[in-house]
């Protein structure tokens, strides 16, 4: 018997009807892991589990991790523990699973850093989540899976009925950048069959979703490490690359509205893809090409693949086939060795693209990496700084660009209603901007609407419908 916990027949009979376990998943990371999360909440459905949102009434708390920086792995570790002491002080039945990105970084460490876990699923075991949960119930505990594993059946792991749907396109990373744990954690590069994507964008769009972004961590690199189209297939525009390929056929599927993608390269910023966001009606004429660094040096130190030469000529290509291109970006701050040289560097650049949104994050050293070994010489207070000098210049950048549309109309995919203010409604411009209005006489999810914008904030826009 653990602390807290009933002896095990009684856990036993607690938990024999699954049906009546509910399930509470909380998820840290990047858009893969709210995917990921909600494949498992389908599969965890279709095992007999009920998925609750409301935390505090659920019999099984699953954590979905990431790894990127510390500061998110000590968020999910803060989390877990909190949980099993929760547990234990309240004497309630709970199980607390860790699953994910950080699961598959630290391995069977994690139950030393979070004692009293109960289970522990890498990234590419997600889908073993209904089984691990058994086992708890059956006594078997700690269970830790973190083989190298594939996804199941993805076509049918969807919560019905979403405006948005994300959809998996390429899996792992093997660009190995020198400061990021994603090759490590996720493994290497491959590609799903375009046919077993295009059938599961189909099935979404029957079940009424509107917009699909396709997710790969070097997206542009879709079909190209291992060859996925079957057949020498060709398209009827007679795209010669895999992921513009890709793209077309999504793009034919009757009744899609949007269709978006993410994270891109520079080096597969090509004429082909230009002409996909240019020609293609559903295709968002929104690109999120991170830059990391403005500094050659940097980049390379990186490992990167591009200097920032190669990546304007990547914009400039783009832009010329599509001027009002909106281009996110990231960056990093604090590198090893960056000096304020490297980061005026970056500023500079940053201003010569003009970025319309733009992520920044401080370096923060990951074990197993590359860039680990290098000396993490920039002080926390000068990182800090950094951040806050792009941030407030990308602000006022994205501020200027917005006040553009004051007084012009746009066209918002409609989500529901607004997050902060729920007497309004919200959605996004095809650049990817969230706009919030009030809700149009009728009008439901899914719908675009025209709005004419009366109010414009850096990351938010406001209008009223016409
Ligand atoms: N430190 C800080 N930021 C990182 N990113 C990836 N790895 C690190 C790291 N070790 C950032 C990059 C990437 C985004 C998802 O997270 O900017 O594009
Ligand atoms: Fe996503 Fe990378 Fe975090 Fe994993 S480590 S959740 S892939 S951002």
């Amino acid at each position: 018997m653990r602390g807290g916990l009933p002896q095990r027949h009684l856990w036993i009979m607690f938990y024999s009807m699954t049906t009546n376990l509910k399930v509470f998943l909380k998820t840290y990371g990047c858009q893969m892991n709210e995917r990921d999360s909600e494949m498992v909440s389908a599969l965890l459905q279709q095992a007999g589990f009920t998925i609750t949102d409301r935390e505090n009434s659920a019999d099984i708390i699953i954590v979905n991790t990431c790894s990127v920086r510390e500061k998110a792995e000590e968020k999910a570790v803060g989390k877990l523990r909190l949980l099993v002491a929760g547990r234990q002080k309240t004497r309630r039945q709970l199980i607390v699973g860790a699953v994910g990105c950080m699961v598959q970084r630290m391995k069977a460490e994690i139950f030393r850093k979070v004692p009293g876990l109960d289970f522990a699923l890498g990234a590419g075991r997600l889908s073993a989540a209904g089984d691990a949960i058994k086992k708890v119930i059956a006594g078997q505990r700690p269970i830790i899976d973190v083989a190298a594993g594939k996804p199941a059946c993805e076509a049918d792991t969807h919560i019905n009925g979403d405006v948005s749907a994300f959809i998996n396109v390429l899996y792992g990373c093997n660009r190995h950048c020198s400061y990021c744990v994603v090759p490590e954690v996720r493994g290497s590069e491959w590609s799903r069959g375009a046919r077993e994507i295009i059938a599961e964008a189909d099935k979404l769009i029957q079940g009424g979703t509107k917009e699909i972004t396709l997710l790969g961590q070097s997206i542009l690199a879709y079909g190209r490490a291992n060859e996925v189209w079957q057949n020498g297939e060709k398209s009827k525009k007679g795209f010669g690359e895999p992921f513009p390929r890709l793209l077309e056929a999504l793009d034919s599927i009757n009744g899609l509205k949007r269709l978006r993608f993410m994270s891109s390269h520079p080096s597969g910023c090509t004429k082909e893809l230009a002409l996909c966001l240019s020609e293609l009606p559903t295709v968002c004429p929104h690109i999120h090409l991170p830059l990391q660094s403005g500094s050659d040096r940097i980049l390379k130190l990186m490992n990167r693949g591009y200097t920032t030469e190669e990546y304007r000529a990547a914009v400039v290509r783009l832009r010329r086939l599509i001027p009002d291109l909106a281009v996110t970006t990231d960056i990093i701050v604090g590198f090893p060795s960056e000096t304020k040289e490297d980061f005026e560097l970056t500023r500079a650049f940053i201003k010569d693209i003009g970025f319309s949104n733009a992520f920044i994050f401080k370096y923060s050293p990951r074990p197993g990496t590359l860039a680990a070994g290098l000396n993490d010489d920039v002080s926390e207070t000068e990182k800090l700084r950094r951040n806050h000098v792009i941030l407030e210049e990308q602000n006022r950048h994205s501020l200027k660009m917005n006040r553009l549309l004051l007084g012009r109309e746009c066209e918002v995919l409609v989500e529901g209603r607004s997050k902060r203010n729920p007497n309004r409604w919200s959605g996004r411009t095809d650049t990817n901007i969230l706009a919030v209005f009030e809700k149009p006489a009728g009008c439901r999810p899914g719908e675009l609407v025209r709005i004419k914008i009366d109010r414009a904030e850096p990351q938010t826009l406001y209008g009223t419908p016409r």
